[in-house]
């Protein structure tokens, strides 16, 4: 009979210290809803000399990630370092050693979850990977186990906080994209490396946990197409404004007649919609299942804390089995290994959307009809148009909104158009989501 679990953890920084600081904090509660009580037997990060601001009996602190794979008391291994080497290694050490793993670290699982699943089935070992996605809202134990039953269709996600953030205070504050970046880096919401948050790429890693758990199907990242913030500028969120709309960083994910598609890009949506109004650091997944219907889930979704309480639920889960003597009772996928099917996603060209079109057009005669009639031609109907003196030199932003069209037909007419004289930068196009009005 154990008198209490063992925990290692790698990697002592933003979502290190929020989880080391919850499990003393709530030393109390954790032993009231587990029966036993948690100790942090180790903690490896590269520098243990910087203050974290937490008071830790001597020797729990050390430099070699190693030792806390190889301690044989440690029950559960915490991988909290990011990317993929060494993590990998370490995660996989952790499992051949016969440990349960816990991981925040969706760039590691959207590309190799696979294996390391596998290898946890094999050694009979859990990973937990709640903190992966969304922060603190408890989105992956709820699509293994609360939505069960449903089949899901659609998954519409404000998934990444940073990104979020920043086209907040946009909109709201009117401040510069770096000066938002610096404030999100600051408050411990972006990645090490915070391109993956603005190129969309983190948006893509979770993109990829939540499809697969969704659909039963592997989801390569290759194939999620992904745009980031990079194109999108004040004019175009005041343009957004004047149709009813927000832009926000959309993961989306659906499945229809075996197909699957998947993509990340800023996305315009009515103002009226729950997801529009969701700012800040909150994230939120609005789910559609067959028998549930419509779910959203809302929550912190980067930030010490947060995501420190969603690596404790991990640990606590794992803590359970190991003290019920289970381990593999909830697949890692949600799906068990056989029913799993490999779906084909749908590339980018063959989706139909709404769309938002800026051009940046001479302001003469005959200009306006030049562009509606290469956008008929490629069967693209326009719902609106605006053209305002917003003037930006010789030319002026010539904004229109599509009814559904094809994405392939959609290329083809701007790369028409922004061959032409008269176009004098690049057309700005940003998908919009929502019925045909
Ligand atoms: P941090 O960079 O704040 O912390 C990582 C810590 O690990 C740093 O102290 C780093 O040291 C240390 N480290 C890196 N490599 C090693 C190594 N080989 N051995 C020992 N220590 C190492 O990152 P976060 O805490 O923000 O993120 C951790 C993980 O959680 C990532 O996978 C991230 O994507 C994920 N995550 C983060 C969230 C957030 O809000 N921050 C939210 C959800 C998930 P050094 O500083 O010297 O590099
Ligand atoms: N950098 C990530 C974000 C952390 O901003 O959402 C949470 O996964």
């Amino acid at each position: 009979m154990k008198s209490s679990i063992k925990i290692g953890i790698i990697g002592f920084g933003t979502v290190g210290t929020g989880l080391v600081k919850i499990l003393l904090q709530q030393k109390d509660l954790l032993l009231r809803r587990l029966g036993l009580p948690l100790e942090i037997a180790s903690i490896a990060d590269r520098d243990i000399e910087r203050d974290r601001g937490i008071a830790l009996p001597p020797g729990v602190l050390c430099t070699d990630a190693a030792k806390i794979i190889q301690d044989p008391e440690i029950d559960i291994v915490v991988e909290l370092i990011g990317g993929t080497d060494p993590a990998k290694q370490y995660i996989l050490g952790a499992i051949e050693k016969g440990k349960h793993v816990v991981t925040a670290n969706k760039a590691l699982l959207a590309t190799y979850g696979e294996d390391i699943f596998q290898a946890a089935a094999e050694k009979e070992v859990d990973v937990g990977f709640e903190a992966s996605v969304c922060g603190a809202i408890p989105i992956i134990r709820s699509m293994k186990e609360g939505l069960v039953a449903e089949e899901i269709s659609a998954i519409y996600g404000i998934v990444n906080g940073t990104c979020n953030y920043i086209l907040t205070k946009m909109s709201e504050e009117g401040k510069a994209f770096a000066q938002i970046l610096q404030e999100a880096q600051d408050l411990g919401y972006a990645e090490a490396d915070p391109t993956l948050d603005i190129d969309g790429a983190d948006s893509a890693h979770k993109l990829a946990i939540l499809a697969n758990l969704a659909f039963g199907t592997p989801v390569s990242l290759k194939e999620i197409y992904t745009e980031g913030l990079e194109r999108v500028s004040s004019i175009d969120i005041d343009f957004a404004e004047d149709f009813g709309y927000k832009i926000k960083l959309l993961a989306i994910a659906k499945a229809a007649n075996g197909e699957i598609e998947a993509r990340v890009h800023p996305t315009m949506i009515r103002k009226e919609t729950l997801l529009s109004t969701v700012g800040g650091v909150f994230n939120a997944v609005y789910l559609v299942g067959d028998s549930a219907g419509e779910v959203l889930f809302y929550g912190k979704g980067a930030g010490s804390l947060p995501t420190g309480s969603a690596v404790v639920s991990d640990i606590v889960a794992l803590a359970r089995n190991i003290i019920k003597g289970a381990s593999g009772r909830v697949p890692a996928t949600a799906f068990t290994t056989p029913s799993r099917k490999q779906l084909p996603i749908k590339a980018i060209e063959e989706i139909e959307s709404l769309y938002y079109l800026r051009f940046m057009a001479e302001d003469h005669p005959g200009v306006l009809s030049k562009i509606s009639g290469i956008l008929g031609e490629n069967h693209i109907g326009i719902s609106a148009v605006i053209q305002q003196g917003r003037k930006t030199g010789g030319h002026v932003p010539l904004v229109m909104m599509t009814h559904r069209a094809r994405e392939r037909d959609v290329r083809q007419a701007l790369s028409n158009i922004d061959e032409m004289d008269y176009v004098s930068e690049k057309t700005i196009l940003i998908r919009v989501e929502g019925d045909d009005e």
